[in-house]
């Protein structure tokens, strides 16, 4: 199957910001690739954009299984021979248990699955697919991190001290401007941004913002024009009126 349309992946998609995110894309006309662990929820999240006259392709992806990541470039490749855009939204954060909120007592098995989530997960999924950015000369990159990994804040920030997830998201940072480094002189750009608290099942009923105002920055990122951004970190744009970046 050949489309004109540009490619989207959108990793954990079948809910909070990673659903918010295809829903914005396809209605700009992206051609989004919706993806999930579990088949059954993200099959609910394509039939529920459909409803909306929404269009979607699905396909299953744990970002944390080598094997699925690779079956899924595989599809990519037979299916379109390219992707355009990949949004690395799928993460989690142990925090709410209060024994995982202290650097003190955690346990360091939290830390390294968290890792395995967040940071080495990203890169597992950067390996497989900028292959097929590279063959086509194009690709944008959004990485989803947080204002919390901004190690120039969290001495005077307010949110939890959640050292698993912010050191988590300080990795994505980091992978963030190595990449960017690495693709210099390729019409690839790689941003990282945070898309406020929002009301999803990791942020709860009392974060300010919903995950479709956290959206619009990473539609912003993903259909950036030819060199502009390349390797910086991006504010949730709703709150300060326009795209700004945030301190390291
Ligand atoms: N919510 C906030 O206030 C906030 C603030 C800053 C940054 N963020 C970031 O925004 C992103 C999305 O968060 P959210 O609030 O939408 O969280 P969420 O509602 O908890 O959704 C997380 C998504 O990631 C998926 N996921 C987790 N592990 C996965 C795996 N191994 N393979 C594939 N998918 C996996 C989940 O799938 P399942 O349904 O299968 O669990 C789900 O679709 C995360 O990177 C988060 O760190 C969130």
């Amino acid at each position: 199957m050949t489309t004109e349309k540009q490619i989207a992946v959108v990793t954990g998609s079948n809910r909070g910001l990673g659903y918010a995110i295809s829903r914005k894309l396809a209605q700009i006309g992206v051609h989004v690739i919706l993806t999930s662990r579990n088949q059954a929820d993200g099959i609910a999240a394509k039939e529920q954009l459909a409803s909306e006259g929404l269009i979607v392709d699905y396909h299953p992806l744990d970002v944390t299984n080598d094997a699925s990541v690779q079956k899924l470039t595989a599809w990519l490749g037979e299916t379109y021979g390219k992707v355009d855009i990949l949004v690395n939204n799928a993460g989690i954060n142990p925090t709410p248990d209060p024994e995982k909120s202290s650097l003190l007592t955690m346990e360091l098995e939290t830390i390294r699955s968290t890792f395995e989530t967040n940071v080495l997960s990203v890169l597992r999924i950067l390996q497989a697919l900028i292959p097929l950015m590279k063959a086509n000369n194009y690709g944008r990159i959004v990485n989803v991190s947080t204002e919390m990994a901004s190690l120039a804040a969290i001495k005077t920030d307010y949110y939890p001290l959640s050292p698993a997830y912010r050191l988590s998201k300080v990795g994505v940072n980091a992978l963030t401007v190595l990449l960017a480094k690495e693709l210099q002189g390729d019409n690839i750009l790689v941003n990282t941004y945070s898309p406020g608290w929002m009301k999803t099942d990791m942020g709860g009923e009392n974060a300010p913002f919903t995950a479709e105002e956290g959206a619009e920055t990473a539609v912003y990122l993903a259909t950036l024009p030819d060199g502009s951004a390349q390797g910086q970190f991006f504010a949730e744009m709703r709150k300060f009126g326009g795209p700004i970046q945030l301190q390291w």
